[in-house]
């Protein structure tokens, strides 16, 4: 099938404002938006510029907007998308060129949850054991593969840098909810600030925009009644 791609295109060395550039490519229909990609960087336009390694969902590296909704190019069907197709690099952060932003912000607040296990005390001669209910409580955020695709579909995001975001959000919840963390009080402190989880306006945005399918507006208020109630459970 031929597809019209309609790529919003930026090189900061030589243009002073982002154009749409159209290419024209024959795709199979059970290919990925992500094939159709590399058909046009290694045979129309070399200089087209996005970011992907694993190409197959688990690095988030080539997260995008696809006709309007964040995804991830190589989990996408050609087949789902008809003769056109729009491609554009994520709101929100700076454009570093053609589809790839600055994910420095994103990392930051990420790094200001402490996504890592917070326990003083090492088990004796054995793991730190958990019940499989323990273990199910922060289940659905493990999954997170850092993409983006959630913050920065978030209108509070594209608004304001003095949000930490949905999936730094997700990756404390990870930690909050483990029974062998002893850091939530941290983390809690920095989700209780200005720039926390009380910007999120409970659009979904979010949730809609997750690659892993993860229930993050849900993670979200886990953390908001944590911080209500001082309890985590
Ligand atoms: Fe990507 Fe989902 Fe993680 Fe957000 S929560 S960074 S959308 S995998
Ligand atoms: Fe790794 Fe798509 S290239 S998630």
């Amino acid at each position: 099938m031929e597809v019209t791609f309609r790529i919003k295109r930026f090189n900061p060395e030589i243009d002073t404002k982002a154009a749409y550039k159209e290419y024209v490519v024959d795709v199979e229909p059970t290919d990925r938006v992500l094939d159709a990609l590399f058909r046009i960087k290694w045979y129309q336009d070399g200089s087209l510029t996005f970011r992907r390694s694993c190409a197959h969902g688990i690095c988030g590296s080539d997260a995008m907007r696809i006709n309007g909704r964040n995804r991830l190019a190589c989990k996408e069907l050609m087949l789902d998308y008809g003769n056109k197709i729009t491609i554009e690099p994520l709101l929100g952060y700076q454009v570093v060129k053609d589809l790839v932003i600055d994910m420095t912000r994103f990392f930051d607040a990420y790094k200001s949850v402490s996504p890592f296990l917070i326990a003083d005390e090492a088990p004796v001669n054995r793991e730190r054991l958990q019940s499989p209910a323990d273990r199910d409580r922060f289940e659905d955020t493990t999954k997170c593969i850092l993409c983006a695709a959630c913050t920065t579909a978030c209108p509070i995001t594209w608004t304001t840098d003095q949000f930490v975001g949905p999936a730094a959000i997700v990756n404390a919840h990870r930690f909050i909810f483990d029974s062998r963390d002893q850091g939530a009080g941290i983390r809690l402190k920095v989700l209780n600030e200005r720039s926390g989880v009380w910007r999120c306006r409970t659009v979904f945005n979010c949730t809609e925009a997750c690659p892993r399918d993860i229930e993050i507006t849900k993670a979200i208020e886990e953390v908001k009644r944590a911080l209500l109630f001082d309890k985590v459970s």
